[in-house]
């Protein structure tokens, strides 16, 4: 563990990772697989730390990224799960190095197809890869014809595999409609690739808004990342953002606080400073929005968040003192500020609350 003596942290309760794994097993039936997905540092959450828990509770059959670099990161701590680079594959000189590491490209063209088909020549070794098809998502993928032509195609080049055939969701939690338009395209290019026995051994499309909401998205295998994190309802948060108060000064009525002096003491208060700031990812837009839990009471942040320090009006938590937990997501004696709250106060989604906290922030595993 990192050693830090700033106390603000981020606890990460592998037990309950686990636990909502083993829970999003049960829910999608033991014959569908579960792509953990881990990219962007596992939603913050520490990529390194949550894939061992998984690979060492077997809770998971793969592990998703983003990039090559967040698979050697994997590999290089001992992750040996399989691990599928969600994103684009160029510049395609990483084509080499994902081989290198037994890290499973995702092919979206001719071209990556053709640069891959050389690496394989290079290295001497067959290269898996899965096919991704664009069945309303609009970002990386081909159409579905073109999946099928280059499926057909790569169907007698010797280097490759195409273990694997992938859409991705754009609507799932909200429109079940167009996530059933999107499944039946890929249904049609499954159709027809079974029917000249090209279908992959694993065809995968579910996030985990469809794995939960739409069992026809489960196909071979599903790829949740946020109900993995807990950040669904019905699943065991696994982040708590914490820090400790500081600093503690009473102040007089009329008294402003922070950049900008955009809050004023409308009583004598009591205003305590902790240690986190945007510099850490607690983001600006909470100024004067967010609440902070301490001993189990919300104590509003007043004044602009600055880069290293917020404040939080404690007054209505009248024991609290220099030294005592302040929690910014998560519970604490019974309260709770969720990451979807914090998203609420600032137009976005839970995704981008806990993605934001920076590297400042020492990731402490706990709970196993
Ligand atoms: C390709 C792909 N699959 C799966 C996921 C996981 O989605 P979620 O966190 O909503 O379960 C993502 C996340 O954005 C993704 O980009």
């Amino acid at each position: 563990m990192r050693r830090f003596f700033r106390p603000t942290w981020a606890e990460i309760d592998l037990g309950a990772l686990v636990g909502n794994l083993r829970l999003l097993r049960k829910r999608v039936g033991p014959r569908v697989k579960i792509m953990f997905v881990v990219k962007a540092n596992a939603y913050g959450h520490d990529a390194v730390l949550c894939a061992l828990a998984a690979q060492k509770a077997r809770a998971a059959d793969w592990l998703g990224v983003s990039s090559v670099e967040e698979g050697l990161a994997l590999r290089s701590a001992g992750v040996k799960l399989p691990v599928l680079v969600l994103g684009s594959l160029y510049p395609f000189e990483s084509v080499l190095a994902a081989a290198a590491h037994d890290l499973t490209p995702i092919v979206a063209s001719l071209e990556s197809a053709k640069r891959v088909a050389e690496a394989a020549l290079r290295l001497r070794r067959r290269i898996d890869i899965h096919v991704k098809v664009d069945t309303g998502m609009g970002r990386i993928g081909l159409r579905p014809e073109a999946a099928l032509a280059l499926i057909r195609n790569l169907s007698v080049l010797k280097g490759i595999r195409v273990q694997g055939i992938l859409t991705h969701m754009a609507k799932a939690e909200n429109d079940a409609a167009f996530t059933g338009r999107q499944l039946s395209a890929f249904k049609r290019v499954l159709k027809a690739l079974d029917k000249e026995g090209l279908r992959p051994p694993l065809a995968h499309a579910a996030n985990s808004a469809a794995a939960l909401r739409q069992p026809a998205s489960r196909f071979d295998m599903v790829r949740p990342g946020l109900a993995a994190y807990g950040l669904v309802e019905g699943f065991t948060p696994v982040l708590t953002l914490k820090s400790k108060i500081v600093y503690i000064k009473t102040a007089p009525r009329g008294a402003t606080v922070s950049y900008g002096a955009t809050w004023r003491a409308k009583r004598v208060s009591r205003i305590a400073t902790l240690p986190i700031g945007y510099g850490d990812g607690y983001v600006r837009a909470l100024s004067n929005r967010a609440s902070v839990l301490v001993g189990g009471k919300r104590c509003p942040v007043v004044g602009r968040v600055t880069m290293d320090q917020t404040m939080i009006d404690v007054t209505g938590a009248p024991g609290a003192r220099v030294g005592d937990d302040a929690v910014l997501i998560g519970r604490q004696d019974g309260a709770a500020v969720t990451a979807a709250e914090l998203a609420r106060h600032c137009g976005t989604i839970p995704y981008e609350i806990v993605t934001a906290l920076t590297s400042r922030v020492p990731r402490v595993g706990a709970g196993r």
